[in-house]
Protein backbone atom coordinates (compact mmCIF):
# COMPACT_ATOMS: atom_id res chain seq x y z
CA UNK A 1 0.00 0.00 0.00
CA UNK A 2 1.00 3.52 -0.94
CA UNK A 3 1.25 5.12 2.20
CA UNK A 4 2.82 8.56 0.38
CA UNK A 5 0.01 11.03 0.35
CA UNK A 6 -1.23 14.41 -0.33
CA UNK A 7 -1.88 16.37 3.42
CA UNK A 8 -4.13 19.33 3.86
CA UNK A 9 -0.46 20.96 3.53
CA UNK A 10 -0.82 20.02 -0.14
CA UNK A 11 -4.07 22.00 -0.98
CA UNK A 12 -5.98 25.59 -0.68
CA UNK A 13 -8.70 25.12 1.54
CA UNK A 14 -9.12 29.03 2.26
CA UNK A 15 -12.78 30.22 2.15
CA UNK A 16 -13.74 25.72 1.72
CA UNK A 17 -16.15 24.17 3.02
CA UNK A 18 -14.19 21.01 4.43
CA UNK A 19 -15.08 17.62 5.96
CA UNK A 20 -13.12 16.88 8.91
CA UNK A 21 -13.38 12.96 9.97
CA UNK A 22 -12.20 12.82 13.28
CA UNK A 23 -11.79 10.15 15.52
CA UNK A 24 -13.56 11.31 18.53
CA UNK A 25 -14.59 7.99 19.91
CA UNK A 26 -13.62 8.86 23.48
CA UNK A 27 -13.61 6.93 26.57
CA UNK A 28 -16.81 8.15 29.19
CA UNK A 29 -17.62 7.50 32.86
CA UNK A 30 -20.62 4.69 32.41
CA UNK A 31 -22.99 6.81 34.83
CA UNK A 32 -22.69 10.34 34.32
CA UNK A 33 -21.15 10.39 30.97
CA UNK A 34 -18.77 12.65 31.56
CA UNK A 35 -15.67 12.06 28.64
CA UNK A 36 -12.64 10.46 31.03
CA UNK A 37 -10.16 10.91 28.77
CA UNK A 38 -9.92 14.04 25.90
CA UNK A 39 -6.70 12.98 24.15
CA UNK A 40 -8.28 11.99 20.96
CA UNK A 41 -9.83 15.41 21.08
CA UNK A 42 -6.46 16.80 21.88
CA UNK A 43 -4.95 15.13 18.88
CA UNK A 44 -7.18 16.82 16.65
CA UNK A 45 -5.92 20.17 17.14
CA UNK A 46 -3.25 20.85 15.33
CA UNK A 47 -5.27 20.27 12.17
CA UNK A 48 -8.67 22.05 12.84
CA UNK A 49 -6.81 24.79 13.73
CA UNK A 50 -4.76 24.74 10.81
CA UNK A 51 -7.50 24.78 8.98
CA UNK A 52 -8.99 27.34 10.66
CA UNK A 53 -5.95 29.32 10.43
CA UNK A 54 -6.34 29.05 6.67
CA UNK A 55 -10.09 30.29 6.76
CA UNK A 56 -11.55 27.04 5.65
CA UNK A 57 -15.01 26.23 7.55
CA UNK A 58 -14.72 23.18 9.08
CA UNK A 59 -17.59 20.24 9.20
CA UNK A 60 -16.28 17.65 11.74
CA UNK A 61 -17.68 14.95 12.26
CA UNK A 62 -17.15 11.33 13.91
CA UNK A 63 -18.45 8.28 14.98
CA UNK A 64 -18.69 7.22 18.88
CA UNK A 65 -19.24 3.93 20.54
CA UNK A 66 -21.40 1.40 19.02
CA UNK A 67 -24.91 2.87 18.73
CA UNK A 68 -27.58 0.61 17.17
CA UNK A 69 -29.64 2.57 14.48
CA UNK A 70 -32.20 0.38 13.93
CA UNK A 71 -35.14 -0.01 16.58
CA UNK A 72 -35.71 -3.68 15.17
CA UNK A 73 -32.04 -4.59 15.61
CA UNK A 74 -31.70 -2.81 19.17
CA UNK A 75 -34.40 -5.15 20.44
CA UNK A 76 -33.20 -7.84 18.75
CA UNK A 77 -29.32 -7.83 20.18
CA UNK A 78 -31.05 -7.28 23.73
CA UNK A 79 -33.09 -9.92 23.24
CA UNK A 80 -29.95 -12.16 22.64
CA UNK A 81 -28.57 -10.63 25.68
CA UNK A 82 -31.26 -12.31 27.42
CA UNK A 83 -33.47 -9.10 28.24
CA UNK A 84 -37.22 -9.44 28.22
CA UNK A 85 -38.66 -7.89 24.89
CA UNK A 86 -41.43 -7.03 26.68
CA UNK A 87 -39.30 -4.24 28.48
CA UNK A 88 -37.36 -3.15 24.90
CA UNK A 89 -39.47 -0.08 24.26
CA UNK A 90 -38.74 2.70 21.70
CA UNK A 91 -38.09 5.11 24.97
CA UNK A 92 -35.14 3.07 26.20
CA UNK A 93 -33.72 2.73 22.47
CA UNK A 94 -33.65 6.31 22.44
CA UNK A 95 -32.27 6.77 25.55
CA UNK A 96 -29.47 4.31 24.80
CA UNK A 97 -28.82 6.59 21.69
CA UNK A 98 -28.93 9.98 23.67
CA UNK A 99 -26.03 8.43 25.80
CA UNK A 100 -23.51 8.40 22.87
CA UNK A 101 -24.55 11.68 21.70
CA UNK A 102 -21.22 13.88 20.07
CA UNK A 103 -22.68 17.06 22.18
CA UNK A 104 -20.06 16.53 25.42
CA UNK A 105 -17.15 16.31 22.86
CA UNK A 106 -18.67 19.64 20.67
CA UNK A 107 -18.20 20.93 24.29
CA UNK A 108 -14.58 19.90 25.50
CA UNK A 109 -13.56 20.88 21.77
CA UNK A 110 -15.01 24.26 21.98
CA UNK A 111 -13.14 24.88 25.23
CA UNK A 112 -9.83 23.23 23.89
CA UNK A 113 -10.43 25.80 20.94
CA UNK A 114 -11.43 28.55 23.09
CA UNK A 115 -13.54 29.48 20.21
CA UNK A 116 -17.65 28.50 19.99
CA UNK A 117 -18.10 24.84 18.38
CA UNK A 118 -21.45 24.56 16.26
CA UNK A 119 -23.68 21.57 17.25
CA UNK A 120 -25.50 19.89 14.53
CA UNK A 121 -28.31 17.99 16.50
CA UNK A 122 -28.48 15.60 13.29
CA UNK A 123 -25.67 13.92 10.61
CA UNK A 124 -26.97 14.79 7.19
CA UNK A 125 -30.49 16.08 8.50
CA UNK A 126 -32.01 19.55 8.37
CA UNK A 127 -30.09 20.81 11.17
CA UNK A 128 -26.86 19.80 9.52
CA UNK A 129 -27.56 21.11 6.26
CA UNK A 130 -28.76 24.19 7.38
CA UNK A 131 -25.71 24.78 9.96
CA UNK A 132 -22.88 24.13 7.28
CA UNK A 133 -24.61 26.04 4.94
CA UNK A 134 -24.44 28.95 7.22
CA UNK A 135 -20.79 27.99 8.35
CA UNK A 136 -18.52 30.74 7.55
CA UNK A 137 -14.92 30.47 7.19
CA UNK A 138 -13.23 30.40 10.38
CA UNK A 139 -15.63 28.98 11.94
CA UNK A 140 -16.34 25.07 13.12
CA UNK A 141 -19.36 22.82 13.85
CA UNK A 142 -19.41 19.25 15.08
CA UNK A 143 -22.13 16.60 13.36
CA UNK A 144 -24.33 14.18 15.45
CA UNK A 145 -22.69 10.61 15.81
CA UNK A 146 -22.09 9.24 12.46
CA UNK A 147 -23.10 5.65 13.72
CA UNK A 148 -26.67 7.04 13.98
CA UNK A 149 -27.14 6.75 10.50
CA UNK A 150 -28.05 3.05 9.50
CA UNK A 151 -26.34 3.65 6.58
CA UNK A 152 -22.60 4.42 7.85
CA UNK A 153 -20.96 1.46 8.89
CA UNK A 154 -22.75 0.05 5.94
CA UNK A 155 -20.18 2.63 3.95
CA UNK A 156 -23.93 3.14 2.02
CA UNK A 157 -23.05 5.32 -1.12
CA UNK A 158 -26.30 7.57 -0.56
CA UNK A 159 -24.94 8.35 3.01
CA UNK A 160 -21.56 9.42 1.72
CA UNK A 161 -22.94 11.42 -1.21
CA UNK A 162 -25.60 13.34 1.74
CA UNK A 163 -22.30 13.93 3.92
CA UNK A 164 -20.42 15.12 0.85
CA UNK A 165 -22.97 17.41 -0.65
CA UNK A 166 -22.28 19.64 2.13
CA UNK A 167 -18.13 20.13 1.89
CA UNK A 168 -15.81 20.56 -1.41
CA UNK A 169 -12.69 18.74 0.46
CA UNK A 170 -12.58 15.71 2.69
CA UNK A 171 -10.56 15.64 5.28
CA UNK A 172 -9.23 12.31 6.82
CA UNK A 173 -7.54 12.53 10.19
CA UNK A 174 -9.51 9.67 12.14
CA UNK A 175 -6.17 8.27 12.33
CA UNK A 176 -7.98 5.48 15.30
CA UNK A 177 -10.79 4.62 12.09
CA UNK A 178 -8.60 3.94 9.22
CA UNK A 179 -9.30 0.41 9.27
CA UNK A 180 -13.16 1.44 8.81
CA UNK A 181 -14.54 1.14 5.39
CA UNK A 182 -17.51 3.40 7.16
CA UNK A 183 -19.57 6.06 4.29
CA UNK A 184 -17.83 8.73 6.97
CA UNK A 185 -14.11 7.22 6.63
CA UNK A 186 -14.10 5.76 3.32
CA UNK A 187 -16.95 6.41 1.45
CA UNK A 188 -17.13 10.00 1.42
CA UNK A 189 -13.55 9.76 -0.65
CA UNK A 190 -15.87 8.99 -4.15
CA UNK A 191 -17.57 12.72 -4.00
CA UNK A 192 -14.89 15.06 -2.82
CA UNK A 193 -10.99 15.22 -2.73
CA UNK A 194 -9.38 13.19 0.01
CA UNK A 195 -6.55 14.47 2.20
CA UNK A 196 -4.83 13.64 5.05
CA UNK A 197 -5.06 15.23 8.26
CA UNK A 198 -1.77 16.21 10.12
CA UNK A 199 -2.55 13.46 12.76
CA UNK A 200 -2.77 10.51 10.27
CA UNK A 201 0.16 12.20 8.08
CA UNK A 202 2.04 11.80 11.68
CA UNK A 203 1.18 8.59 12.54
CA UNK A 204 1.98 7.47 9.07
CA UNK A 205 5.40 8.87 9.16
CA UNK A 206 6.52 7.78 12.68
CA UNK A 207 5.10 4.19 12.21
CA UNK A 208 5.70 4.02 8.84
CA UNK A 209 9.32 5.07 9.66
CA UNK A 210 9.77 2.36 12.20
CA UNK A 211 8.54 -0.18 10.47
CA UNK A 212 10.02 0.54 6.98
CA UNK A 213 13.24 2.09 7.46
CA UNK A 214 13.82 1.94 10.66
CA UNK A 215 17.06 2.31 13.04
CA UNK A 216 19.18 -1.35 13.98
CA UNK A 217 18.60 -3.23 15.98
CA UNK A 218 14.74 -2.73 15.58
CA UNK A 219 13.17 -4.81 18.87
CA UNK A 220 9.12 -5.35 18.30
CA UNK A 221 7.25 -6.33 21.63
CA UNK A 222 4.39 -7.75 21.77
CA UNK A 223 2.34 -8.80 24.02
CA UNK A 224 -1.94 -9.24 24.82
CA UNK A 225 -3.90 -12.32 25.71
CA UNK A 226 -4.48 -14.04 22.18
CA UNK A 227 -2.04 -15.26 19.51
CA UNK A 228 -4.98 -15.52 17.29
CA UNK A 229 -5.36 -11.88 17.31
CA UNK A 230 -1.48 -11.37 16.69
CA UNK A 231 -1.30 -13.74 14.39
CA UNK A 232 -1.05 -11.29 11.16
CA UNK A 233 1.38 -9.24 13.13
CA UNK A 234 3.78 -11.23 14.71
CA UNK A 235 4.45 -12.86 11.10
CA UNK A 236 4.66 -9.48 9.42
CA UNK A 237 7.36 -8.06 12.18
CA UNK A 238 9.29 -11.23 11.55
CA UNK A 239 10.05 -9.78 8.34
CA UNK A 240 11.51 -6.56 9.49
CA UNK A 241 12.87 -6.76 13.17
CA UNK A 242 16.19 -7.54 14.48
CA UNK A 243 14.18 -9.42 17.79
CA UNK A 244 10.76 -10.01 18.22
CA UNK A 245 10.03 -10.28 21.96
CA UNK A 246 6.46 -12.45 22.59
CA UNK A 247 5.00 -11.84 26.09
CA UNK A 248 1.86 -11.86 27.58
CA UNK A 249 -1.39 -14.25 27.51
CA UNK A 250 0.05 -15.81 23.85
CA UNK A 251 3.03 -16.33 25.35
CA UNK A 252 1.34 -19.65 27.12
CA UNK A 253 0.71 -21.22 23.72
CA UNK A 254 4.41 -20.97 22.59
CA UNK A 255 5.54 -22.56 25.64
CA UNK A 256 3.64 -25.44 25.41
CA UNK A 257 4.13 -25.44 21.80
CA UNK A 258 7.59 -26.33 22.93
CA UNK A 259 6.78 -29.28 25.25
CA UNK A 260 6.12 -27.23 28.03
CA UNK A 261 3.75 -27.90 31.08
CA UNK A 262 1.57 -24.21 31.31
CA UNK A 263 -0.88 -25.51 34.18
CA UNK A 264 -4.47 -23.49 33.94
CA UNK A 265 -2.51 -20.49 31.70
CA UNK A 266 -4.17 -18.93 28.72
CA UNK A 267 -3.81 -21.42 25.53
CA UNK A 268 -5.03 -21.57 22.18
CA UNK A 269 -4.64 -25.34 21.56
CA UNK A 270 -5.45 -24.74 17.50
CA UNK A 271 -2.80 -22.38 16.98
CA UNK A 272 0.51 -24.80 18.85
CA UNK A 273 1.22 -25.52 14.94
CA UNK A 274 1.28 -21.73 14.26
CA UNK A 275 3.49 -20.79 16.82
CA UNK A 276 6.05 -23.59 15.55
CA UNK A 277 5.92 -22.05 12.22
CA UNK A 278 6.95 -18.74 13.74
CA UNK A 279 9.79 -20.33 15.62
CA UNK A 280 10.87 -21.84 13.00
CA UNK A 281 10.50 -18.63 10.68
CA UNK A 282 12.49 -16.73 13.00
CA UNK A 283 15.09 -19.60 12.60
CA UNK A 284 15.06 -19.51 8.95
CA UNK A 285 15.05 -15.59 9.19
CA UNK A 286 17.85 -14.72 11.81
CA UNK A 287 15.41 -13.17 13.78
CA UNK A 288 16.38 -13.29 17.38
CA UNK A 289 12.63 -14.60 18.93
CA UNK A 290 12.71 -13.48 22.21
CA UNK A 291 10.01 -15.62 24.82
CA UNK A 292 9.51 -15.68 28.51
CA UNK A 293 11.51 -17.84 30.57
CA UNK A 294 9.90 -17.33 34.09
CA UNK A 295 6.13 -16.67 34.68
CA UNK A 296 4.26 -15.05 37.51
CA UNK A 297 1.18 -17.37 38.92
CA UNK A 298 -1.76 -17.19 40.66
CA UNK A 299 -3.97 -20.29 41.66
CA UNK A 300 -6.90 -17.64 41.78
CA UNK A 301 -7.77 -14.60 39.21
CA UNK A 302 -8.30 -11.91 41.13
CA UNK A 303 -12.21 -10.50 41.49
CA UNK A 304 -12.09 -7.67 41.18
CA UNK A 305 -9.57 -7.27 39.06
CA UNK A 306 -7.10 -5.60 40.96
CA UNK A 307 -7.85 -7.51 44.29
CA UNK A 308 -4.61 -8.37 46.11
CA UNK A 309 -3.03 -11.99 44.93
CA UNK A 310 -1.00 -14.30 45.82
CA UNK A 311 1.70 -15.04 43.43
CA UNK A 312 4.21 -17.91 43.15
CA UNK A 313 7.34 -17.70 40.08
CA UNK A 314 8.58 -20.77 38.04
CA UNK A 315 10.02 -21.25 35.08
CA UNK A 316 7.36 -20.87 32.52
CA UNK A 317 8.06 -24.73 30.99
CA UNK A 318 7.05 -25.84 34.64
CA UNK A 319 3.68 -23.92 35.42
CA UNK A 320 1.89 -26.38 38.00
CA UNK A 321 -1.41 -27.75 36.88
CA UNK A 322 -3.52 -25.54 39.35
CA UNK A 323 -2.25 -22.46 38.28
CA UNK A 324 -2.13 -19.91 35.76
CA UNK A 325 0.63 -17.48 34.08
CA UNK A 326 -0.45 -13.98 34.74
CA UNK A 327 2.68 -11.70 34.10
CA UNK A 328 6.26 -12.37 33.13
CA UNK A 329 9.12 -13.54 35.81
CA UNK A 330 12.34 -11.43 36.51
CA UNK A 331 14.44 -13.45 34.71
CA UNK A 332 11.90 -12.24 31.58
CA UNK A 333 12.44 -8.69 32.79
CA UNK A 334 15.71 -8.37 32.26
CA UNK A 335 16.12 -10.42 29.39
CA UNK A 336 13.19 -8.19 27.72
CA UNK A 337 14.38 -5.09 29.21
CA UNK A 338 18.41 -5.38 28.27
CA UNK A 339 16.79 -6.62 24.34
CA UNK A 340 15.05 -3.19 24.41
CA UNK A 341 17.82 -1.10 26.14
CA UNK A 342 20.38 -2.12 23.27
CA UNK A 343 17.74 -1.59 20.41
CA UNK A 344 18.15 1.74 18.31
CA UNK A 345 13.94 1.00 17.53
CA UNK A 346 11.28 -0.05 19.28
CA UNK A 347 7.57 -0.76 18.33
CA UNK A 348 5.39 -2.40 21.25
CA UNK A 349 1.46 -3.66 21.36
CA UNK A 350 0.15 -5.15 23.87
CA UNK A 351 0.93 -5.79 27.50
CA UNK A 352 2.82 -8.66 28.88
CA UNK A 353 0.78 -9.63 31.80
CA UNK A 354 -3.15 -8.83 33.90
CA UNK A 355 -1.32 -5.08 34.17
CA UNK A 356 -4.82 -3.47 35.32
CA UNK A 357 -3.68 -5.62 38.50
CA UNK A 358 -0.77 -3.86 40.65
CA UNK A 359 0.89 -6.86 41.48
CA UNK A 360 0.85 -8.61 37.89
CA UNK A 361 1.89 -4.95 36.19
CA UNK A 362 5.26 -5.46 36.85
CA UNK A 363 6.23 -7.08 33.87
CA UNK A 364 4.13 -4.54 31.61
CA UNK A 365 6.57 -1.93 33.81
CA UNK A 366 9.88 -3.89 33.00
CA UNK A 367 9.37 -3.02 29.68
CA UNK A 368 7.63 0.24 29.65
CA UNK A 369 10.27 1.61 31.78
CA UNK A 370 13.14 0.08 29.66
CA UNK A 371 11.43 2.35 26.70
CA UNK A 372 11.36 5.16 28.58
CA UNK A 373 14.82 5.33 29.68
CA UNK A 374 16.84 4.47 25.99
CA UNK A 375 17.37 6.82 23.24
CA UNK A 376 15.84 4.19 20.51
CA UNK A 377 12.80 5.70 19.03
CA UNK A 378 9.72 4.08 21.00
CA UNK A 379 6.38 3.61 19.21
CA UNK A 380 3.54 2.71 21.52
CA UNK A 381 0.59 0.99 18.96
CA UNK A 382 -2.47 2.38 20.48
CA UNK A 383 -5.25 0.01 22.45
CA UNK A 384 -4.14 -1.59 25.86
CA UNK A 385 -0.35 -0.77 25.55
CA UNK A 386 -0.90 2.99 25.32
CA UNK A 387 -3.19 2.57 28.06
CA UNK A 388 -0.38 0.91 30.55
CA UNK A 389 2.07 3.18 29.68
CA UNK A 390 -0.02 6.29 29.98
CA UNK A 391 -1.20 4.86 33.69
CA UNK A 392 2.58 4.58 34.37
CA UNK A 393 2.59 7.95 34.03
CA UNK A 394 5.77 7.00 30.99
CA UNK A 395 3.66 8.48 28.65
CA UNK A 396 5.65 11.74 27.90
CA UNK A 397 9.05 9.40 27.84
CA UNK A 398 7.75 7.85 24.53
CA UNK A 399 8.90 8.83 21.00
CA UNK A 400 5.03 8.65 20.05
CA UNK A 401 1.91 6.86 21.18
CA UNK A 402 -0.60 5.85 18.95
CA UNK A 403 -4.28 7.17 18.95
CA UNK A 404 -5.31 3.77 17.03
CA UNK A 405 -6.02 0.66 18.82
CA UNK A 406 -7.34 -1.77 16.04
CA UNK A 407 -6.07 0.89 13.42
CA UNK A 408 -2.64 0.34 14.59
CA UNK A 409 -2.93 -3.04 14.95
CA UNK A 410 -4.04 -3.57 11.26
CA UNK A 411 -1.13 -1.45 9.95
CA UNK A 412 1.17 -3.25 12.30
CA UNK A 413 -0.06 -5.97 10.10
CA UNK A 414 0.67 -4.69 7.10
CA UNK A 415 -3.17 -4.77 5.87
CA UNK A 416 -4.56 -1.44 3.79
CA UNK A 417 -6.55 0.66 5.19
CA UNK A 418 -9.51 1.89 3.84
CA UNK A 419 -9.21 5.11 5.62
CA UNK A 420 -5.76 5.84 3.70
CA UNK A 421 -6.45 3.80 0.96
CA UNK A 422 -9.18 6.71 -0.49
CA UNK A 423 -6.57 9.58 0.28
CA UNK A 424 -5.14 10.83 -3.13
CA UNK A 425 -1.52 10.31 -3.47
CA UNK A 426 1.37 12.40 -3.12
C1 LIG B 1 -11.34 2.77 18.33
O1 LIG B 1 -11.65 3.21 19.44
O2 LIG B 1 -10.57 1.81 18.19
C2 LIG B 1 -11.86 3.47 17.11
O3 LIG B 1 -12.52 4.63 17.43
C3 LIG B 1 -12.71 2.55 16.28
O4 LIG B 1 -13.87 2.21 16.97
P1 LIG B 1 -14.74 0.93 16.54
O5 LIG B 1 -13.94 -0.27 16.96
O6 LIG B 1 -16.04 1.08 17.26
O7 LIG B 1 -14.88 0.98 15.05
Amino acid sequence: MNYNKKTVYDIDVAGKKVLLRCDFNVPQDKATGAITSDKRIVAALPTIRYLLGQGAAVIACSHLGKPEPSFEKWVKKQTEKGKDPAELTEEKWQKSLKKLTLAPVAERLSELLGKPVVFAHDVVGPDAKAKAAALKGGEIMLLENTRFEKGETKNDPALAKELASMAEVYVSDAFGSVHRAHASTAGVAAYLPAVSGLLVAKELEVMGKALDDPKRPFVAVLGGAKVSDKIAVINNLLEKADTVIIGGGMAYTFAKAQGGSIGKSLCEDDKLDYARQMIAKAQEKGVKLLLPVDAVCIKDFPDPIDAPVDVTIVPISAIPADMEGCDIGPETMKLFADAVKASKTVVWNGPMGVFENPTLAAGTLAVAKAMAESDATTVIGGGDSAAAVQQMGLGDKMTHISTGGGASLEYLEGKELPGIAVIQNA
